[in-house]
């Protein structure tokens, strides 16, 4: 199978073409990869390094919303898998306008073209942000969008044009819904690597309003081997969240991040922590140089961020 693998530069993108072409995917062992990356902030084309040489590997700098350029790429593939987007809540609240580019007319470009080229199948990696907020429990797929950051708006938008290429047009289009990602290559200024990095630097790290809001992890492994399965065996037009069942509000992650700082810290570091309740006073824990510090800054919490 021939796919052109969209965004694969970044975070998640990159870690499904390193696996696929690694052998991690058996029923697309013998596939060849063709990567469309704008290379933005977000994409580093290091990370897809270990793959640089593959045979099988085909990279091209480029823009999801170039129409010539995404007509050019689909003649020739079978799939798309399609990861590229504007990632990041906290820039979609500073600025709207490229989410809506990218995430809302970037997916109309690829699927249009999808159309014309009788594409096999569209997989369309969305989010759980879509869902917006819930008091309890997790939503089923058939959950009304309501999505509350421009971010989780615009990927709303998104999945709704990707759906409806299926219902108008019979185009095999499946969409996956997978809550927050963690792992290898992401970029900093994520919550994890952001706090890790902090916690490194003797940092605080920054938590929004209370630190109780939940988040589901799921290790960016798990996701893509829940991509890679959709991708063989989805049904056409159909939606799959993709979960990890770790739930934790902002305040116990930051909990667990600072105890692993901790051991790693005790494994040969030197470390010293600073009480997150009495911020000025400093708790040295039997060593003595602050190679690592604790603290946490609270943020007001701002629109477009949820409760769980
Ligand atoms: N990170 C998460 O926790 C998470 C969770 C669920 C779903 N998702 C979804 O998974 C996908 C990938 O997320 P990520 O965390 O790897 O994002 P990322 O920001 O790390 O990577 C996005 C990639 O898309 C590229 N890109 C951006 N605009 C482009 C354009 N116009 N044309 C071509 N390439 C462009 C960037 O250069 C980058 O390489 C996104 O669609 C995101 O909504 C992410």
């Amino acid at each position: 199978m021939k796919i052109l693998v969209t965004g694969g530069a970044g975070f998640i993108g990159s870690h499904f073409v390193r696996t696929l072409l690694a052998g991690g995917y058996p029923p697309f062992a013998d596939s060849t990869v063709v990567v469309l990356d704008k290379l933005t902030y977000a994409g580093n084309l290091a990370n897809l390094d270990p793959v640089r040489d593959h045979p099988a590997f085909t990279f091209v700098e480029g823009d999801i919303l170039d129409v010539r350029l995404v007509d050019e790429l689909l003649s020739e593939a079978d799939a798309v898998v399609h990861f590229a987007a504007e990632s990041h809540v906290d820039r979609s609240i500073l600025g709207a306008a490229d989410f809506v580019m990218t995430n809302v007319v970037g997916t109309q470009t690829l699927l249009d073209a999808s159309l014309r080229h009788d594409l096999e199948r569209f997989v369309h990696v969305s989010t759980d942000e879509v869902y917006g907020s819930i008091d309890s429990g997790s939503w089923p797929e058939s959950h009304p969008l309501e999505p509350n950051s421009p971010y989780s708006a615009s990927k709303a938008s998104s999945d709704l044009i990707a759906r409806s290429y299926a219902r108008t047009h019979g185009l095999d289009v499946v969409i996956t819904r997978c809550s927050n990602n963690y792992g290898p290559y992401q970029f900093p200024e994520k919550v994890i690597p952001l706090f890790v990095t902090n916690l490194i630097d003797g940092l605080p790290v920054p938590l929004y309003g209370d630190g109780l809001n939940m988040r589901d992890w799921l290790h960016v492994d798990d996701h893509c081997r829940g991509i890679a399965l959709v991708l063989d065996r989805g049904r056409p037009g159909e939606v799959y969240n993709i979960g990890g069942g770790t739930e934790l509000s902002n305040r116990e992650l930051t909990e667990r991040l600072r105890a692993g700082s901790l051991r790693a810290a005790s494994a040969g570091r030197h470390l010293r922590c600073r009480s997150p309740t009495r911020p000025s006073t400093w708790s040295p824990r039997s060593m003595s140089c602050s190679a690592y510090t604790w603290a946490w800054t609270r943020f007001d919490d701002i629109n477009g961020h949820y409760r769980r």
